[in-house]
This record gives C-alpha cells, structure tokens and sequence, in this order.
C-alpha cells in the first residue's frame, strides 16, 4: 500500500506529487520516530514563488481607461507622448522614443549609429541574447567582452585590449553594447574613457537598470543612445515594450521615422528606406505611466528585498553576493550570488532543490559567447581567466520581486539556509 506519510526530507513538490496519487489536500509530516510533527495542507503549498513578477500601482487602469473612453487604441496617441515626456524628464535626458520592446530599441539604436553589413560590433559577453541579436539583424558581426569581477558588467580592461587588438589588425569597431547587468551599472568613467580614445560611440543596453544610477546619475543616460525594457519581469513593466533614449534630437527623431515604417512625407504612401513598425501602442504607454509613478517604490522594495538576503543568509560564506561598488546605486531588479565551488551543493543543484520547493531561482546568463548560435565569434578578456564563465558556472538569482510579501522571502530564506547549511 502506498504510504501516506512525509518527512521533513521530502520536497514540497513531492508532498504534492504524493497528494495528487491518493487524492487527498492534506498529509502528515512524521519524525524520525514515525511521531506526526506536522500538518500540511495543499492551498499552502503548491504556491509558486516566482522570480519576477509584474506589480501594478493603483494609476494604470486610469490611463488605460482614458484610452478606451477617447478611442486612442492606436500605436502612437497622447499616453506615448507623455510616456516619452515623462520617462525622459525622470532619468533626466533630453529626447525618448516609446517602442515595442527593449529588442526593437537596440536595433533602432544600432541602426542609428550606422551599424551595417560587414561592421563589427563590441558587446558584453554576460547578458541577455537580446542584447547582441540586434548586431546580426543588422548584418554585422558582434565580437564579446568579458565582465570584470569588481561589477560583474563589462570589463574596462577586457574592452581596452579589444580595441588594441582591433587597431593593430586594422579595423575599427562601429559601436559598443555595454550592458548594465541585473540592475547595476558598468564603470561607465573608464568605458566612455576607452570609447571616446578610440572614436566609437556606445550604445548603453539598460534594459534591466532603469532607476539605477552611477555616480549620482540615472543609467541609461550615458551613451551615444540608451535602450530600457519594459518586458513583464523588468522593475517596471507595460506588458512588453520599450524606450529609446539620447540627448540628440536628430537621432530620436529619425527613430520616431524608421519606426514607424519609414514614411516620407508624402500624400501618398511613399518610402525612401526600409522601415519597421516598432512604435509602442497609446494602451500599453498609459500602463507605462502608471508604472513610472511607482519607479521609485519597487527600487526601494527590490533593494530591501536584496538587503533582507544579504543580511539574513550573512551567517553562510558560500553564497557570495553580486558586489555594489561604492559609485553604485542598484536597482537590485534581481538578487545575485554565486556559490562558492567549496559548498557541498552547487548552483545547479540548488536551484533544483528550490525549484522542488515551488521557488523559482534562474541560472545567470549563459554568456553569449558559449551560445550555440554565436559559435566561433571573437571573445576578449583582460586576462587568463573568463570571468564571465566562472559567473555562469557558479552563479543563481534569487526570487526579487517587489510584490513579494515578507512571508514569501522568510519561506525562500529559510529553504536556502536548510539547503546550504
Ligand atoms: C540586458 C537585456 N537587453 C535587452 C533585453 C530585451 O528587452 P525586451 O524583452 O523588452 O525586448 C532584455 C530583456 O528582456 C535584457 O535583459
């Protein structure tokens, strides 16, 4: 006969999975002793904590509303407008254009920077694939640099050599892709150093870092164009979409034209270049807005989320946190360590033995230069050793959503502690 009982060994998952077999909502937890000990009951624990989830504050819904009663169910319309307005005013840069996806505005970007067939584009290694797709839509060949171990973001020293090494064959890169990893900026001082010396212009991919700031300035805000997400596990979401910053009009506003397929200004339907239909819709803007007015409250709430693992999980030198140089004011939109290769459970395994407890934790990026699909492209680090591949083998994000309730982080932390201790 099956056995209807459960230690505290088993996972929460296999409670579950027991309780489904003999169809019942509540199990008995035993001792050692075949003592009862506990009771658990099915509502409390097939609930998945998940790693980032969207967080509405209360103006959404108005701005949506607005859009229904006026009609504007159209890309473009007066939320994209403010939306652009306000994003800009707040991070304090002067032009922004409301698109479809943080993917769409790299490409724009990059397109605007006059990336094309042949040209070879710098990239951060660790990062989102979306982050250098956009350099083969273009035509152009991405060559990846390795991340420093002091931010985990672009390595100075790493993009220095590429460049030298560039130089020394004869040829120049069009653009670099810094990326600002899991809400943190790079060293922007010695990257827009490097940048400048060798003529390049950056592109600066802060599709995770919106409301981050470096030296006292709001990421994004650094390259020659700044790209943010708003994607439905990002610090602020509209569902899907994205924004396209720079302090050049010129350029903003030849984005405003490419995206919305490239339409000369002619009574007829005439094009001059091939466009794309990028632009952001008035509905999804006005969930944008909404969004914005509580920026500030889900870095604070992601922050102390980061705080509350730091603090809480200090007793269990395995885990090693993603460092904040002092310069750095993270968004902490995901919480971020690495185990150290002397604990007895790995990253991987415990991402397993979380994910057995219904908690959701996510390997870091698999660096681009591993992936399959980038297979053979040029990698450059500043010394022996990749950093970026030691922070893939080694390292997890944590469950870092700002709707996380304080029971839900206590649960995820005592499963870790209980795991790794
Ligand atoms: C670093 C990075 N770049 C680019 C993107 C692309 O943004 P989107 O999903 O809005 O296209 C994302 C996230 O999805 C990202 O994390």
């Amino acid at each position: 006969m099956q056995s209807t009982v459960v230690t505290r060994a088993h996972s929460r998952r296999e409670a579950l999975d027991l309780m489904n077999r003999v169809f019942i909502n509540h199990l008995p937890v035993v001792d050692d002793g075949g003592r009862v000990v506990d009771l658990l009951d099915r509502k409390d624990i097939d609930q998945q904590i998940l790693l980032s989830t969207p967080h509405m504050g209360s103006a959404e819904r108005e701005y949506v509303e607005e859009a229904f009663q006026t009609n504007w169910i159209a890309p473009l319309g007066p939320n994209v407008d403010a939306f652009e307005r306000e994003l800009a005013s707040l991070v304090g840069i002067k032009h922004a254009a409301a698109v479809s996806s943080g993917t769409a505005a790299i490409h724009l970007g990059l397109r605007l920077l006059g990336v094309g067939p042949g040209d070879r584009v710098f990239c951060s290694t660790l990062t989102f694939a979306a982050s250098a797709n956009p350099i083969v839509y273009q035509g152009a060949e991405p060559v990846f640099i390795d991340s420093e171990r002091k931010t985990w973001n672009m390595s100075p020293l790493a993009l220095e050599r590429a460049f030298e090494a560039a130089r020394s064959e004869g040829w120049k890169p069009k653009a670099v892709v810094v990326v600002n990893l899991y809400g943190q900026s790079a060293d922007m001082d010695p990257i827009l150093e490097i940048c400048n010396r060798f003529g390049t212009p950056m592109l600066e991919d802060a599709a995770e870092s919106l409301g981050a700031m470096y030296k006292g300035r709001q990421s994004g805000t650094f390259g020659a164009l700044g790209v943010y997400s708003f994607n439905g596990n990002k610090i602020i979401t509209t569902s899907g979409g994205g924004m396209l910053v720079s302090n050049d009009g010129a350029l903003i506003e030849r984005a405003r034209f490419l995206s919305t397929q490239a339409r000369d200004p002619a009574p007829h339907y005439q094009h001059s270049e091939v466009g794309y239909n990028y632009r952001m819709s008035n509905i999804l803007a006005g969930v944008g807005r909404g969004q914005l007015m509580v920026l500030n409250d889900r870095v604070r709430a992601r922050r102390a989320v980061f705080e509350t693992y730091r603090s809480e999980l200090s007793d269990l030198p395995v885990i090693e946190w993603m460092p904040q140089p002092d310069w750095s004011y993270s968004n902490c939109w995901l919480t971020v360590a690495t185990i150290a290769t002397s604990s007895r459970v790995g990253s991987t395994e415990l991402i397993r033995r979380l994910a057995g407890e219904f908690i959701e934790a996510r390997p870091v990026w698999k660096p681009m230069h591993r992936q399959p699909v980038f297979a053979g492209r040029r990698y450059f680090t500043a010394g022996d050793e990749s950093v970026s591949d030691l922070l893939f083998e080694n390292g997890l994000c944590f469950p870092s959503g700002s709707n996380m309730t304080p029971q839900q982080l206590d649960r995820i932390i005592g499963v870790v502690r209980s795991i790794l201790s």
